[in-house]
């Protein structure tokens, strides 16, 4: 279950012109159902859920079955909507720490790409899966140390590109096709791939392979597309319930459906009379940084459908109590452009209490016996407050609990949210022209015919 709190940015709205607002928000909203607006060849992320494929479902639950049964490490390649879904996802729903026997790990991994992944139904013997990424950068280092860490592993790869073009993807493919056929004497049976229907250089090399592979739907774009194959495999073979990923996002889709009390228009609705009144950057802040996956997901969703033609909010993430000693200060009292959307999780998974210590030279008695989570909690509405009266417009999204059901009831929540308000803009929200200008650069600079 979602909870969603909107209140925080009413004093911050111009009543003149909300009932306009209103007005061309319902209208969007039914441009979305009826698939009247722009870009309505796009809406593919709705089609998938009101015509659900159970059939498909269980085949990918089974190919991760099979990958985390047989691999150490499945390397998923892809950059954009063909990485951040499943990142944010598994991130989301994965331990912080993979626990070793002899000793275990106390290294925090909040920078790394890795997902460690603990899964009941690969057995004891077995270490878990491990879902790490390439392709999503262009750093030799990176590519480099990680083709050195899979040495003497059992490495499943799937590569993810709907254009089957992208070079950053592209590139390391290339590179970590050769190391997997120089590794593996079945190697083509260790490679998925995830591409277009039917165009593509991807889905050509995979047939000529003989690779499996899923198709990507050609009315899904690579932002809304981590309820189709391109996240489901990956968060599939880390072990975690796609269904009730995926059937968390029909939910919330019917729950959407009608107008009133709609919280994804009415969400839409206030960050655009904002977008109006000059506020030109929201921040979503999360308190649990196993949510900053789904931040950065949420940064390229709203970044790509509305950022075009001079309008949109730049979508900026913050993971507190960290940023509140980097950012803090300046959205405390920097320039008065910023909103600030919380997303939060009711629950922590893990409970730990101050212990009591008769010395107390830290002066922490005062919190003897009180969880870690009532601390957070304080640290969150003491945040709010400070925020709102420095003049931060806030908002909240809060998750009953983190798990699969709940991350789909917030990506469709999103991704509906984020449609409204691109049309509310008066742009096109499943395109993104402006992604080709730095690529025809660097083709140029390359030497690309
Ligand atoms: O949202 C998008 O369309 C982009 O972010 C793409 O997902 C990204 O550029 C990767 O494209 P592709 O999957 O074609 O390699």
């Amino acid at each position: 279950m979602i909870r969603f709190d909107f209140s925080g940015t009413d004093a911050f709205l111009d009543k003149g012109q909300w009932d306009g607002a209103v007005r061309r928000a319902r209208a969007a909203h039914s441009a979305i159902l009826s698939g009247t607006g722009s870009g309505n060849e796009w809406l593919g992320w709705r089609r998938i859920l009101k015509q659900p494929n159970d059939a498909l479902l269980e085949d990918i639950s089974l190919l991760g079955q099979e990958i985390a049964a047989n691999a150490d490490v499945l390397l998923c390649i892809g950059i954009g909507g063909s990485f951040l879904g499943s990142e944010a996802v598994i991130r989301a729903l994965s331990p912080y720490f993979r626990p070793s026997p002899a000793a275990p790990d106390s290294h925090s991994t909040h920078d790394s790409q890795t997902a460690s992944v603990s899964r009941a139904a690969t057995g004891q013997d077995k270490k878990p899966l491990e879902v790490l990424f390439a392709g999503h950068n262009l750093s030799s280092t990176y590519l480099s140390e990680l083709l050195s860490s899979l040495e003497g592993k059992s490495v499943y790869v799937n590569v993810i590109s709907k254009s089957g073009t992208t070079l950053e993807p592209a590139v390391a493919f290339r590179i970590v096709r050769a190391w997997m056929e120089n590794q593996f004497a079945d190697c083509d049976r260790r490679i998925i791939a995830t591409t277009d229907t039917s165009k593509g250089g991807l889905r050509k090399l995979a047939a000529q392979k003989g690779y499996r592979t899923y198709a990507i739907p050609d009315d899904v774009g690579g932002r809304f597309s981590v309820l189709t194959p391109v996240g489901l495999l990956p968060i599939a073979a880390a072990g975690f319930d796609i269904r009730s990923l995926f059937y968390g996002a029909v939910a919330m889709m019917n729950e959407l459906h009608e107008v009133e009390g709609n919280p994804a228009i009415e969400y839409a609705l206030r960050r655009y009379a904002l977008h109006e009144a000059g506020y030109a950057t929201e921040i979503l802040s999360v308190f649990e940084p196993k949510l900053a996956g789904m931040s950065a997901w949420w940064q390229q969703l709203f970044g790509e459908s509305e950022g075009k033609e001079g309008r949109g909010i730049f979508p900026a993430v913050c993971t507190f109590t960290t940023d509140l000693h980097s950012l803090g200060q300046y959205i405390q009292s920097g320039r008065r452009n910023l909103i600030e959307t919380f997303l939060v999780s009711e629950k922590d998974r893990l409970s730990l209490v101050v212990p009591p210590d008769n010395d107390n030279l830290d002066g922490l008695n005062y919190l003897t016996g009180q969880t870690l989570k009532h601390i957070n909690q304080a640290a969150y509405d003491g945040t709010t407050k400070a925020h709102s009266l420095g003049g931060v417009p806030t908002q909240h999204i809060s998750l009953s609990t983190i798990n699969e059901e709940t991350l789909g009831q917030l990506v469709y929540f999103f991704e509906h949210a984020v449609s409204v308000g691109g049309y509310l803009l008066g742009v096109n929200p499943f395109d993104q022209p402006g992604v080709e200008a730095y690529k025809q650069e660097m083709f140029s600079l390359l030497g690309k015919k």
